[in-house]
């Protein structure tokens, strides 16, 4: 089956040299977030370790329910629900038990429910939750930046969903321990300052050379082709957003996976495959069309490794135009919305509420 050009298929040379010059910008990641946000560090400590100083953390500075919901509270989709649901029928606390059982009988050694919960805190892809990709980002490191006693907190919390509250079965590795310091001694080098202003133009303009609103929302203005973006600087590092804009297959966004459709007529197209049952499938366009395509007229379907986001900004975009949407992207960190919402799971929402399409500009 042929794949469908792309504007993927350009010299990997240039985007690597691209990458390379824009990445030597961010020797040291947190430092440029902490400045262009102004907000990371600066919010107020969690009082001592107990399970609501993690219920805090969980809901506010850990970002943790941009992602994850608890039963019905929140309906952020993109990491496993923590609380009873259609898909989990224990809670995260008592889930750690079977978990650890199964990672005792992976690693052959001996593992505790508390120990589990550690372990998909410091080192999230030693188990990936099947159905789900290896996305969670490193919470003691910018820029969520969690100190040690945070993330103490947050695992009293999730103990305290269905399982054992107990602060001595915690027992931290270095890696966490160290991460606080390493990240103030870090050296940083100068980078090359954005204008989020005009980042913010070249996004919401659709005819300009960026035009990222053709297919991603912010705070409520765009469209769904891709995910939404309102609170990206929340949870992604520079470097990780840094390599969303310019090689946007080597990580596709769980959701948001390309597929190309033969249908009987010798017709192909791609698009985000958005559902799919035993009736037909639905695709998004690029352009944003939904594309319900019935079953009896599908020939084959198969996933891509090209994203349907375009992999030419390199080329597309001078480095002061990329800079000015990186510092657009950078000041996109939730902390205002997390402040009116409360506890609310506002990046999960968007998305699921978005899926039927046919948005304003
Ligand atoms: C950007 C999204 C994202 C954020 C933010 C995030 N996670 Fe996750 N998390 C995931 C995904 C995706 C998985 C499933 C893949 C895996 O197992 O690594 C996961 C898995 C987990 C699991 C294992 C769940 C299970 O059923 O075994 C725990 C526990 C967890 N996360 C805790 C947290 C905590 C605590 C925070 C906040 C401090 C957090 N996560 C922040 C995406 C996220
Ligand atoms: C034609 C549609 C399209 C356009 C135009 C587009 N994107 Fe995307 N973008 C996507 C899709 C689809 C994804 C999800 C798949 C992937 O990760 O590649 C995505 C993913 C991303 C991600 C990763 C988000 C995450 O949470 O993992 C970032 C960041 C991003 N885009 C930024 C931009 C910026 C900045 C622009 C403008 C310069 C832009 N995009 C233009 C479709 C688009």
């Amino acid at each position: 089956m042929v794949v469908s050009p792309s504007p993927g298929a350009r010299k990997a040379s240039t985007v690597a040299v691209f990458v390379l010059a824009v990445t030597a910008l961010f020797v040291y990641v947190g430092e440029v977030v902490t400045h262009v946000s102004g907000g990371v560090v600066a919010q107020a400590p969690v009082e001592g370790v107990s399970a609501e100083a993690g219920e805090a953390v969980y809901f506010g500075k850990g970002k943790c329910s941009t992602c994850h919901s608890i039963g019905d509270r929140g309906s952020a989709i993109r990491g496993p629900n923590h609380g009873v649901s259609a898909q989990f029928d224990t809670p995260m606390g008592l889930r750690a038990e079977e978990r650890a059982r199964e990672r005792s009988q992976a690693t052959g050694r001996p593992f505790t429910a508390t120990e589990y919960l550690v372990e998909s805190i410091v080192d999230p892809g030693a188990y990936v939750v099947s159905g789900y990709k290896n996305e969670m980002p490193l919470v003691y490191r910018p820029p969520i930046a969690l100190k040690p006693d945070e993330v103490r907190a947050v695992i009293l919390f999730l103990q305290s969903l269905g399982g054992e509250v107990s602060s001595e079965a915690i027992k931290l590795p270095e890696t966490i321990l160290r991460a606080a310091d390493e990240s103030r001694a870090a050296p940083w080098a100068p980078y090359l300052k954005g204008d989020p202003q005009a980042g913010a133009a070249l996004f919401f303009d659709e005819e300009s050379k960026a035009g990222c609103a053709r297919c991603h929302t912010v705070n409520g203005r765009g469209r769904d082709v891709g995910p939404e973006l309102s609170t990206v600087a929340g949870t992604r590092t520079p470097q990780f957003i840094v390599e969303s804009i310019l090689q946007p297959s080597a990580v596709i966004a769980s959701g948001f996976e390309p597929y190309l459709v033969e249908t009987r007529d010798g017709r192909y197209r791609t698009g985000v495959l958005k559902a799919r049952n035993d009736r037909g499938l639905t695709l998004k366009t690029e352009r944003g069309e939904l594309l319900i395509i019935p079953a009896a007229d599908i020939r084959e379907v198969a996933p891509q490794e090209t994203s349907i986001m375009p992999g030419s900004f390199a080329d597309d975009l001078s480095l002061t135009q990329f800079h000015d949407v990186l510092a657009f992207l950078l000041t996109l960190t939730g902390e205002d919305k997390e402040a009116a919402a409360g506890k609310g799971a506002a990046n999960g929402k968007a998305q699921a509420s978005s899926a039927g399409g046919g948005h304003a500009r």
